[in-house]
């Protein structure tokens, strides 16, 4: 049996990996999770997510940034899935010191570890959940110039109800295109800066360490099984908590913002089959749907599978980090990995919504996430 370590494998998409990982066999799984409330609750081991893998490995309940744990977490790992971090984009923008404790130092302390085990460490491999983010706004074009990738929006348009994207050279309205795997680097979270610095400090550290490894930039990922108690993570959560109670939605911005939604079991089968791939060592590789869904029309397919009568309000609000579009260029995952994402959108939320209607609901902590970011700024309401 090849062993693996899968950090945050009992989060959303570690826990699929875990789940899909046993069901191919062959695989002896360690799962190394702090179970953090906001994701579990406050009694983890109650956690919908973690009675998926129970059983199924080896579950050390630690954090990532503990050494002496982590280096035994790795004896005779051949293979680590480094997924554990803090996710929320928003809640980076003041837990700034939290932020950068799990997921720089926690990508730190792993290598650490593997560096401090020397000739007693068996990995050979190392793939890493990176995110879409860390494009910032991603890639555009000017009819005229060509290629740009605008920085974030000012916060005087977009209070002035403008989201759009204009030329900086000609001033013309700039048209969104899907963004390749060479696209430009702009963080607009810090958040998103943690993920570049994950991904900085594998492509410098592996090959000197003589580690293979794999970036994966997932793009908005959803599915069965991903939390509805984080209130800083996820639209489809959010609106879920609001439709089933018939409370009115709050649509940000123009309301046609959009996200490149990738069901999850897509997303886990393909990082699996990179395992053995060697064409996708020392790649960085975009990992989403490569087709682009506006929030109003998510609102509309949940509201639909919900029959839920909650108005759905474009209210012009607006989160300051908060990208305007989200549309991955996924012909490197296609060619090297030979992807194709299985699942449909309308497929996949309607078995979500099937599920969630299943779960305890908990959507206290939306309004109050909203009121942390406006307290410091980064939540503006229009009235
Ligand atoms: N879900 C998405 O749409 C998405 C998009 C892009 C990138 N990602 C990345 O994918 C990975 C997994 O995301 P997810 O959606 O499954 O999130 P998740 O929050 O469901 O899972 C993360 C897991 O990490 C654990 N964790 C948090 N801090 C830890 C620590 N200090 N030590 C050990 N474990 C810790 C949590 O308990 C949780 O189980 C993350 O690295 C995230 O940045 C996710
Ligand atoms: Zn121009």
């Amino acid at each position: 049996m090849r062993k693996v370590l899968v950090t945050g494998g009992a989060g959303f998409i570690g826990a699929e990996i875990v789940n899909q990982l046993y069901t191919v066999g062959g695989w002896d799984i360690t799962v190394l999770d702090s179970m953090t409330e906001q994701i579990h609750g406050k009694e983890w081991m109650n956690s919908y997510l973690y009675k998926t893998i129970e059983g199924k490995c080896r579950f050390i309940k630690a954090s990532v940034c503990d050494l002496e744990t982590v280096t035994d977490g790795l004896k005779d790992i051949e293979i680590v899935l480094h997924l554990a971090a803090e996710t929320g984009t928003g809640q980076s923008m003041y837990q700034i010191n939290q932020y950068n404790e799990t997921n720089v130092m926690g990508t730190s302390n792993l290598l650490q570890a593997i560096s401090t085990m020397g000739k007693e460490s068996k990995v050979k491999k190392i793939m890493l959940a990176s995110s879409r983010s860390v494009y910032g706004e991603g890639k555009y074009e000017c009819p005229c110039c060509g290629v740009v990738y605008p920085d974030g929006r000012s916060k005087d348009k977009m209070l002035a109800g403008d989201f759009k994207f204009y030329c900086p050279k000609c001033g013309a309205e700039l048209k969104l295109v899907s963004t390749t795997e060479d696209s430009a680097i702009k963080p607009v979270s810090l958040y998103a800066y943690t993920k570049y610095a994950q991904e900085m400090m594998l492509r410098t550290m592996c090959p000197a360490m003589g580690i293979d490894f794999s970036i994966f930039r997932f793009q908005n990922v959803y599915g069965v099984g991903q939390s509805l108690k984080n209130p800083y993570t996820g639209i489809l959560s959010v609106f879920s908590a609001l439709m089933l109670e018939n409370k009115s939605i709050n649509i940000f911005e123009d309301g046609l913002e959009s996200r490149d939604f990738i069901n999850v079991k897509d997303v886990a089968s393909c990082v699996i089959k990179a395992i053995d791939e060697p064409k996708s060592n020392g790649e960085i590789i975009n990992l989403g749907s490569g087709v682009n869904t506006s929030v109003i029309e998510i609102a509309e397919i949940l509201k639909k599978h919900y029959g839920s009568s909650s108005e759905i309000k474009v209210t012009g609000d607006f989160r300051i980090g908060d990208i305007a579009h989200n549309k991955a260029d996924i012909s490197k995952a296609r060619a090297i990995l030979g992807f194709r994402p299985t699942i449909e959108l309308e497929k996949g939320l309607k078995e979500f919504c099937s599920w969630v209607v299943l779960q305890d609901k908990d959507n206290n902590g939306y309004e109050r996430s909203l009121s942390e970011m406006e307290k410091v700024g980064m939540f503006i309401r229009k009235q």
